[in-house]
């Protein structure tokens, strides 16, 4: 077995050295691993957010938090009003379609815009970093927690350590180091780092707000019979549990390409008592029989894949979706609406500086279309679940 202090340096042990406590404590073997009391107190979860190893650590995020909201709020807003000016000044009609040299000759000398990219990467990284080193500082401690996690219930979970990532997901998204296929805690990270995503935008999610009012508006079938649930690209399983929650009688799983972020979903999902099953699978080969679910359903997965990924796993998905079964997945509204000059500018920054790798390529493609196109139907009045994603419900035909 691999020596995870040399994987990840010299000082993996030191989090249990000085008392940290582990997050879920999932079981008898997760307490023993657990350091001795004393040096930190057991500091507890925040309802369903368990509070990170440290209260520096915390406050290192309260700080990246608060920094990425004054951003929002001001240096976003300077920025964006420096682009419109500079329209303006130039005469250039914002719902021009301009080409990406035109857009960055544009913004070339415009310090505000510069500033505010600048600072809103520097907290980006701090906010990642922070996180891995601390999960990598404390090593031995959760790679021990999530290893008794993996065989225990209530949910199952299931790895493919051997399987044929492909290059397409080995990327390191949002700058998040590793991605989600390339360190250990990609999980871990992603979550507490989402948080400050979440809060700065949509105003919160440390209790699963966002995921579970998304899973309580899903629309079901007409028939009224849902068994059997798939989340696709379930990431750290928050909407996949949500559903749980919703339909605890139903068998509802969660698949994700990133074996670390299926990993931490199923820790999590013990802690919370929650029988979702979680599997490393890709969401265009799912492996599931046809016709297996009568509700399959996505969160902001889809941006994240390239266009013809899109394609393949609406197929999937309609071959996993029974007659009459729903299929709803959410991502931002594609290609219906003609990108404007600060829209396109926006989108580009996210694709070059923030790592959105595939995102123009999915904003190129109308996938709501390309749904109608495989076998579905769109209801004419779709459900509306979130501010600024969109909602797309189709039944299988
Ligand atoms: C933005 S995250 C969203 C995660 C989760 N749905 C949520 O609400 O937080 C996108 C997720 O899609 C997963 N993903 C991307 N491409 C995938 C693919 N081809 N098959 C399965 N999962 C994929 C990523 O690993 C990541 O966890």
């Amino acid at each position: 077995m691999m020596n995870r202090r040399n994987f990840f340096g010299a000082s993996a042990s030191a989090g249990a050295a000085a008392g940290i406590n582990s997050f879920f404590n999932a079981s008898a073997e997760a307490a023993e691993v657990k350091a001795p009391q004393g040096t930190v107190a057991v500091r507890g979860a925040d309802g369903r957010l368990k509070r990170l190893g440290t209260l520096d650590l915390e406050s290192q995020q309260d700080f990246t938090l608060g920094f990425r909201l004054m951003h929002n709020k001001k240096l976003r807003a300077q920025s964006q009003s420096a682009f419109e000016r500079l329209l303006y000044t130039k005469k250039v009609d914002p719902a021009t379609q301009m080409t990406m040299e035109e857009m960055l000759a544009l913004v070339a000398d415009e310090p505000a815009i510069h500033i505010a990219s600048k600072t809103w990467l520097a907290n980006q990284q701090v906010t990642w970093k922070t996180l891995q080193d601390y999960f990598h500082a404390n090593a031995d401690l959760y790679l021990s927690e999530m290893d008794a996690a993996d065989k225990v219930g209530p949910g199952k979970l299931e790895l493919s350590p051997t399987m044929d990532i492909p290059a397409e997901c080995r990327h390191e998204i949002h700058i998040q180091p590793g991605g989600y296929v390339g360190d250990e805690f990609a999980g871990h990270i992603y979550h507490y780092g989402t948080n400050s995503f979440y809060i700065a935008v949509l105003g919160h999610n440390e209790q699963d707000q966002i995921h579970k009012g998304v899973a309580a508006r899903l629309p079901i079938p007409e028939d009224g019979k849902v068994k059997r649930i798939l989340d696709m690209g379930c990431g750290v399983g928050q909407y996949t549990v949500a559903l749980k929650e919703r339909f605890p009688e139903a068998e509802v799983w969660g698949i994700d390409i990133g074996g670390p972020m299926v990993r931490y979903a199923h820790t999590r999902a013990n802690f919370l008592n929650n029988g979702a099953n979680f599997a490393q699978r890709l969401a265009y080969d799912t492996k599931f029989p046809d016709g297996y679910f009568d509700l399959v359903t996505s969160y902001i997965m889809h941006h994240e894949v390239p266009a013809e990924g899109t394609k393949k796993i609406i197929d999937e998905a309609r071959r996993v979706t029974r007659t009459g079964g729903v299929y709803y997945p959410l991502d931002f509204m594609s290609g219906g609406t003609k990108a404007v000059a600060p829209a396109m500018y926006n989108r580009w920054w996210d694709h070059r500086w923030n790592n959105e790798v595939w995102s123009r390529e999915y904003h190129s493609i109308d996938f709501s279309k390309e749904i109608a196109a495989r076998g579905f139907t769109m209801p004419a009045k779709p459900v509306a679940a979130l501010p600024g994603f969109g909602a797309r419900h189709a039944i299988k035909v």
